[in-house]
């Protein structure tokens, strides 16, 4: 199933990312989220982005968001690097390297923004991992 390669354009989500959790998502368009294969499992995972013509390390939540309820699938890409401003509209390129664990819900926003910061950690550490770093120059991100 790993690694798992996506590309596609960044669109907007509900925008509670960066406003309700303060951790912003790049949501990936409804026609991306409809290729991924259906024995792929929802959860949470880490792997690589190219934005830009640069790689940076990423986190992402691939389903349904069960603490929001929501009731379309998404694949929702938080990039391990701060923006000056959003990026709608442009494309991205993903490498899902590794997971982490499933999507749960939460008692509170707190608790949920907490699990995220852990799984920050997680994803940080597994990446710099060689067999992790490889994937860093594949030609999938990089041409
Ligand atoms: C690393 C990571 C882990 C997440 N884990 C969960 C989770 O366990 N349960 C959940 O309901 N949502 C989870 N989310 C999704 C957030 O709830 C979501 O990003 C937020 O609703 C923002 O959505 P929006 O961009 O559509 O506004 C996770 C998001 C990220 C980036």
């Amino acid at each position: 199933m790993l690694p798992h390669f996506i590309s596609g354009l960044v669109v907007r989500g509900f925008g509670r990312g960066s406003k309700a959790l303060g951790i912003p998502t790049a949501n990936l368009a409804d026609d991306v989220v409809d290729t991924l294969p259906k024995e792929f499992n929802t959860g949470i995972y880490y792997g690589w982005v190219a934005l830009e013509r640069n790689i940076y390390k990423m986190v992402a939540s691939i389903g349904w968001n069960p603490f929001f309820k929501n009731e379309k699938k998404t694949i929702e890409v938080h990039i391990l690097h701060t923006f000056p401003d959003d990026f709608y509209g442009k494309e991205i390129k993903v490498i899902i390297t590794g997971y982490i664990r499933p999507e749960k819900n939460f008692a509170s926003v707190d608790e949920l923004i907490k699990a995220i910061k852990d799984d920050i950690e997680i994803a940080k550490k597994e990446l710099d991992k060689p067999e992790m770093l490889n994937y860093k120059n594949d030609a999938f991100l990089t041409s």
